[in-house]
Formats: C-alpha cells, structure tokens, sequence
C-alpha cells in the first residue's frame, strides 16, 4: 500500500500522477489540515507532526510513504528518514528542467517561505545560478485558496497575480510551482500570466512546471528496485512511464486516470479534501 501525505489536500496533485502510473494500487492518503499551512511553521514542528503521520500512515499498511509536500520535504524528511525502516520519496525542487527550458534566462520560483529557506532548494539552485536567474516568490494565500476549494473567479485572479506578476516583471518566463497546492491553481496562473502586460507587444508566453510528473516516475523506479511491485505489476508500470513520458512529449492524450483504491484521513473538517478529490478523479483527466 502507498501512503501519501500532505499538510492539506494540495498532494492529491501528486497523487493524481501516481495514480495514473500505478492504477492498479492500494492507496491511503492523509491531509494534516488541522496543521495546515506548513509553510510558515518551524521544522521540529513539521518534523513532528510527520512523525505522527509516519507513525499512523505505517499502521495503516503503508510499505512506501510520498512525502507529497515540498515544505515537509524540505523540514523533515531526512530526520523521518533516519528514524522509520520505511522509504520515503520527497519533493523535488524543478530548478532544473526550467533551468533547460527558459529562454529569457530568468526562472520564476514560486514555493511557500519554509521550501524557499530548505537546504535541498537552496543547493540545486546554487546548481544552476552560472546560467540563470532565479528570482522568488511565496505564493501568499494560495494554500488557503486550495483548501477552501476556491480555485477559479475574482479572489483567485487577484490573489495569483500578487505573486505572479513580480516575477513576470523581473523577465521570467518558466515558473516553478514548488508546492503541491499550487498546481490545483494552474488555470488561473495561465490566465493572469496571459492577461499580463508590461509595455510590451507580444503576449507572454509563460511555462509553469510541477514536478508532480516527475516524483510519480521516481517512485515507480525505487518501488521496482525495492520489489514493492511484483513482476507483472512492475513491467507495466515502466511500459506506463514511458507511455507518458512519450504524450508528454508530444503533447498527445496521457494514460487515463481511473479511481483509485483510497482511504483518506483528515485531521481537520474532511470536506475540503473530499471536494479537490472528486473533482479529480470524478471528472477524470
Ligand atoms: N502543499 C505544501 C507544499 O508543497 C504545503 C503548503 C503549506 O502547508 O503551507 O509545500
């Protein structure tokens, strides 16, 4: 079984992409939104609290456990790493393919204040400072945006643009959206990135990259090392990645995501969770 977990509902962007690599799965997901947002939180508090999600999602039968948050990634998963015989895959900051993607070489990073001050992000954008620059944003408000479900309209375009747009101005043309929450607000981001101008006459071309995509994959390739699939599971599971990766490319349909098998905890109101989740996997796609 994979547990999956996040300070709220913005993991379910992962979990979304892992499902479609590995429908045929266990599934249990935990939202700590009696706790959320991290971002703001210190990181013996964030390590806590994953160790009590650790603890809990173990009991409920996880042998592999996403660690679907970049601000708990970035607090503490090298201490539940140290303390639980467990693997868990983290987040990873994309600096990289926005790096190799940008044209104005300029890369917005947009990610909460606890991501933005982690050592694993400050390195790998210590990586690619020669070629680029990188310049920050938190995205304030967006956590809470997503968790009261309000994902589109006039709140959500004003509250997107206050972070967008001092990136867009300072010439960034590749956004990474470095928290889980944020690519549940991706069609405002487009809209108000668009509607963007600043005395110039072409329209922006903006690309926002979530590394969603990319920690589903990794953590098809630990489960196949670690024999957490067995061998017919695994062989369709890569025959899934590099199906993916392949429409990915060519901007063609992905591999259908079906519902999957799923217990959810919240340890706050569950309705915030239950909402972002049907509308994932009820209007599938
Ligand atoms: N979804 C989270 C992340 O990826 C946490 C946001 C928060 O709780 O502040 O960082």
């Amino acid at each position: 079984m994979i547990g999956v977990f996040d300070s709220g509902s913005g993991g379910l962007s992962v979990l979304r992409e892992i499902v479609r690599l590995l429908p045929d799965q266990k599934y249990v997901y935990l939202a700590d939104n009696a706790h959320c947002p991290y971002g703001e939180k210190t990181p013996e508090y964030i390590a806590d609290r994953c160790r009590w999600i650790t603890k809990t999602l173990m009991d409920k039968g996880a042998d592999i456990i996403v660690v679907a948050c970049n601000t708990a990634t970035a607090a503490a998963i090298n201490t539940i790493r140290k303390e639980f015989d467990i693997k868990f895959i983290g987040m990873e900051p994309a600096v990289k393919p926005a790096a190799l993607g940008t044209r104005t070489g300029v890369i917005g990073v947009l990610a909460t204040a606890g991501t933005l001050k982690g050592s694993k992000y400050l390195a790998s954008k210590g990586n690619f400072e020669d070629g680029c620059r990188i310049v920050e944003h938190v995205g304030e408000g967006f956590v809470e945006l997503v968790e009261r479900g309000v994902l589109s309209g006039p709140e959500a375009e004003a509250t997107v643009r206050r972070s967008l747009y001092p990136l867009l101005d300072a010439g960034a043309d590749t956004i990474v959206l470095g928290c889980t929450h944020y690519p549940f607000l991706l069609p405002v981001l487009q809209q108000e990135a668009a509607n963007w101008t600043s005395g110039q006459e072409q329209p922006c071309e903006v690309r926002f990259i979530d590394p969603a995509p990319a920690v589903a994959r990794h953590l098809v390739y630990v489960m196949v090392q670690e024999g957490l699939l067995g061998e017919r599971q695994a062989t369709k599971a890569l025959a899934t990645v590099v199906a993916a990766e392949e429409a990915r490319a060519l901007g063609q349909p992905l591999p259908p995501i079906v519902r999957p098998e799923i217990e959810h905890i919240s340890t706050g109101d569950p309705s915030g969770l239950q909402n972002l989740f049907s509308l994932i996997f009820d209007n599938l796609n």
